[in-house]
């Protein structure tokens, strides 16, 4: 069987006749070009997933429960000061990495150009949240007196315009040989009829599949080989648009050591039930975090005995990592998400079409899907506004705005000096 009887084969199997029809409008290199892609793409599982998307995440079944955190504010001094002996040691030896996960699309946003790349007027300047970043990489690296190698990743729709802004920037002065970018995984999208698309570049459209993506991105560009070589032991994992994400704190990377834990997360207590955020629980015995939109509403509102809300650790996408937990985690395959998203497509006539309404289901893994492979993780419980000012929504809740004004709030503050705030 020839290569262009086999991808007809496939797609006529799963009924995407439509694309077949497709291929025989394209020149013979653009019709190659679509056949190499069918030939390579996991189409089966994409239209199990839309055959079966009913039986999507399920919590009836499941035994959902209270994970514990430790609270930043009841540490002990001396009990505080050692974790963070231990962690500096390691940043030290330069056996510490973070890599920035800038692959999302950033839709609520709606800046053009990754979101990296938006820029924010700060009481100390304006500045670019990659900015942001290189800025606190940098203070930790005299600190410590290292120089702690950045990861980006990216993905297929904004890696070169990541790469030219940098460059343009000169990596805002960071050592260019230790940025290294790399592109995540894609999934085809599917229509809400569960047919594949075309996209502008007449081939199957096919969009970044969600920062779970990242464990086996990492082990596809050896990235997992090349930080065992240079020794490192722990790597850092964060978000790119929370301006006041901290990337090396010792303090975390000490209590993971000392708990004998290969993951850990912060979290920030939960403002209020209602609050759309996903919390820290144990799901069937194992650490989870569970979307606002799947925890049942009377789980969200139960208070413990001192009227804390139960469920109530709120994840800010700051993880970490040993080596070997994302070794162990690239082998790992993790459920996919669901989202109905707008996009655009070309009809069977070459014609681009701009839907109006939500169009297309889109596969997304999550990060923290992968905690459960583990049995224990360690969690540091620390203040919001210390950590956590977000810019998800062009306006309103976790916006420009708020995280500006959060932003400026800490750098702005005269009491800083407590143990528990002492800056990287
Ligand atoms: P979000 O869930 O906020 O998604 O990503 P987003 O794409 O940035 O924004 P919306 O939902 O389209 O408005 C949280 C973090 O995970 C990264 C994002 O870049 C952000 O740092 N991410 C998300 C990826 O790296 N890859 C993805 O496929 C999705």
């Amino acid at each position: 069987m020839s290569k262009e009887e086999k991808a007809i084969e496939i797609l006529k199997r799963f009924k995407q006749d439509h694309v077949v029809n497709w291929m025989e409008k394209l020149t013979e290199d653009e019709k190659d070009k679509l056949i190499e892609q069918v030939l390579n793409l996991n189409i089966e599982q994409v239209i199990n997933l839309y055959n079966n998307l009913s039986k999507t995440f399920e919590i009836e079944n499941k035994k959902i429960e209270k994970i514990s955190a430790i609270d930043i504010d009841k540490l002990e001094k001396d009990v505080f000061l050692n974790y963070k002996n231990i962690g500096e040691n390691i940043i030290k030896n330069g056996q510490y990495a973070v890599i920035t996960m800038a692959g999302g699309q950033g839709t609520r946003l709606g800046h053009t150009g990754p979101k990296g790349t938006f820029k924010v007027k700060l009481d100390n300047g304006e500045k670019y949240l990659f900015q942001i970043i290189v800025e606190s990489l940098q203070k930790a690296n005299e600190k410590y007196n290292t120089v702690i190698p950045w990861y980006i990743m990216t993905s297929e729709e904004n890696n070169d315009q990541t790469l030219e802004f940098l460059e343009l920037h000169n990596y805002f002065g960071y050592p260019q040989d230790k940025v290294k970018l790399f592109e995540q995984g894609k999934a085809p999208l599917i229509s809400i009829a569960g047919k594949l698309l075309i996209g502008r570049n007449k081939l199957i459209k096919e969009a970044s599949d969600g920062n779970g993506s990242i464990y086996k991105s990492l082990a596809k560009n050896d990235i997992i080989e090349e930080m065992k070589k240079n020794n490192i032991k722990w790597i850092f994992v964060g978000g790119v648009d929370n301006i006041l994400l901290k990337i090396v704190d010792p303090l975390l990377l000490g209590i993971t050591v000392s708990e004998g834990n290969k993951i850990a997360s912060k979290s920030v207590i939960k403002r209020n039930a209602k609050e759309r955020a996903g919390v820290f629980c144990k799901i069937d015995g194992k650490p989870s975090i569970i979307e606002y939109t799947e925890l049942p509403e009377e789980m969200s509102e139960e208070v413990d005995s001192n009227g804390n809300l139960v469920f109530g650790d709120v994840n800010i996408l700051s993880h970490l990592f040993n080596i070997e937990a994302l070794q162990e985690l690239s082998t790992k395959t993790l459920p996919y998400h669901i989202a109905e998203k707008k996009s655009d497509y070309l009809d069977e006539n070459g014609n681009l079409i701009n839907p109006k309404e939500k169009n297309v289901y889109k596969y997304e893994s999550f990060i923290f899907d992968a905690f459960s492979y583990y049995n224990e993780m360690s969690i540091l419980r620390v203040k919001r506004e210390e950590e956590f000012a977000p810019i998800k929504n062009a306006e309103g809740n976790d916006s420009p705005e708020t995280a500006i004004k959060l932003y400026n709030e800490k750098i702005n503050k005269t009491d800083m000096k407590t143990f528990t705030n002492l800056p990287v």
